[in-house]
């Protein structure tokens, strides 16, 4: 069959490469895509947000299959117009992509489950904010409640930082109107780890765990980003603890979206918080998560394309997912600046070198060619992603590989998979 991918970023590369592998796929086409994407098909220059073209060329290249990799076009629809045209695709529908685009939405439907997360209240007026805020004494977390790139979430220990947060986002409006609304938390202590599930509306499958780094900087500092690398399998994701996950949280999320009125179909992901009181709900995704899916699916060995159909057509309960036991950690190597301003255009060597190292795959997300070079033209710009006989090997070997990557001004954590190993 033909399948067009939407997206072009780091995890749009690692879809690409598995979906290429599919006994299914004749043809693959991404779109935008990047230089990595280009090696397993055809990239086709339309913009992931343009839903109209996006649909157009599906039609016109009577494409099999869409798989769509990023939240914006799910949030804008594609898949409900891509639907009505009769083009099967992967990933929830506008209404049901609310679940990531719109966190008070996300917030009342797991307050309406009963599903654990973080006490909170929404606010669209700043000044009532303002007074919640400064009334507050412990830490609090101020979100975007619309989609800000991974970057509207501030986790502040003052109330004058809070108030602070809440400034730029509604008043400065510095994520725009997703800053129309503001969601103030409770700040919740413990280990973080995503959980992703395939997902056909009634059925559930879930992947192998993994754990992102989110801060710019060594140790969790700095400020957060789109996420600065990760792991698969996360240990503190115990099986005891995955069963309580699944049984809290993946039930009762699927099931609440079924009696919403917006079914949910696709890959969903649960940011989860592991607190002392067990795990709470940071955040639900409507797609694969960007750095994980690069180790995750450097450990998958089942036929990707043919789990996504299922889940399109409800049949999920007919697949089952084998996996490489060996760990793998992805590090992000970013331009220097990000997640604020950044240079672009800085020649990109060594990734041939770096992909020599037995189980290394150099994914690529903002980069791009001009003429024979490959230069950065992102905030993220690689992931480097081993497969090793642990964890510590798995890091070990990415990091060997990121030493032959060159570009200026090049920043990366020397920490990525760290937590992992004091675990086990
Ligand atoms: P989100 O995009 O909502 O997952 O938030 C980004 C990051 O902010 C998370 O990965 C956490 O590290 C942190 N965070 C978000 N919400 C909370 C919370 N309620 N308590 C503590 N940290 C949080
Ligand atoms: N890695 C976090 C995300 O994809 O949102």
């Amino acid at each position: 069959m033909k399948v067009l991918l939407v997206g072009g970023g780091g995890r749009e590369h690692a879809l690409a490469w598995k979906l290429s592998k599919s006994k299914l796929c004749r043809h693959l086409y991404i779109a935008p895509g990047n230089p990595g994407t280009a090696q397993f098909g055809t990239n086709v220059d339309v913009s992931d947000t343009d839903i109209e073209g996006l649909v157009k060329f599906a039609k016109e290249k009577l494409i099999n299959f869409v798989v769509v990799g990023p939240e914006d076009p799910l949030a804008l629809g594609l898949v409900d117009k891509l639907e009505a045209v009769g083009i099967k695709a992967f990933g929830p529908s506008g209404p049901a992509a609310q679940l990531e685009a719109d966190k008070a939405f996300a917030k009342k439907i797991m307050q309406s489950f009963s599903i654990p997360t973080a006490e909170a209240r929404i606010f669209d007026d700043y000044d009532t904010a303002y007074e919640y805020i400064a009334s507050r004494e412990n830490g609090v977390v101020i979100k975007a409640a619309g989609l800000a790139k991974g970057k509207g979430v501030y986790v502040c220990n003052e109330p004058s930082e809070a108030l602070r947060a809440a400034e730029k986002i509604m008043k400065d409006r510095i994520f725009g109107d997703a800053g129309r609304q503001i969601i103030v938390e409770e700040k919740m202590l413990g280990q973080e780890a995503s959980i992703l599930a395939f997902v056909d509306g009634r059925n559930i499958y879930v992947l192998e765990s993994s754990q992102d780094h989110k801060p710019l900087c060594d140790g969790d500092k700095g400020p957060n980003t789109g996420g600065m690398g990760a792991y698969s399998p996360a240990p503190c994701v115990t099986e005891k603890l995955m069963s309580q996950i699944e049984r809290e949280v993946l039930v009762p999320v699927v099931d609440g979206m079924n009696r919403n009125e917006t079914p949910y179909k696709g890959l969903l992901y649960a940011g989860i918080m592991i607190t002392a009181g067990g795990p709470r709900v940071l955040e639900f995704n409507v797609r694969f998560g960007d750095p994980e899916t690069q180790p995750i699916l450097m450990r998958l060995q089942s036929d990707l394309l043919e789990a996504m159909i299922a889940c399109a057509d409800g049949k999920l309960d007919e697949i089952t997912l084998k996996w490489d036991p060996r760990p793998a950690v992805g590090v992000v190597m970013a331009s220097g600046g990000y997640p604020d301003a950044y240079e672009k255009g800085k020649v990109i060597t060594g990734i041939d070198q770096a992909e020599a190292v037995d189980d290394v795959k150099v994914f690529h997300a903002g980069t791009k060619t001009e003429g024979e070079t490959l230069v950065n033209s992102g905030g993220r710009v690689l992931c480097v992603t081993a497969l090793g006989s642990d964890i510590a090997d798995a890091q070990k070997r990415a990091y060997e590989a990121v030493a032959k990557v060159k570009f200026d001004d090049a920043v990366y954590r020397t920490d990525i998979g760290a937590k992992a190993i004091k675990k086990s």
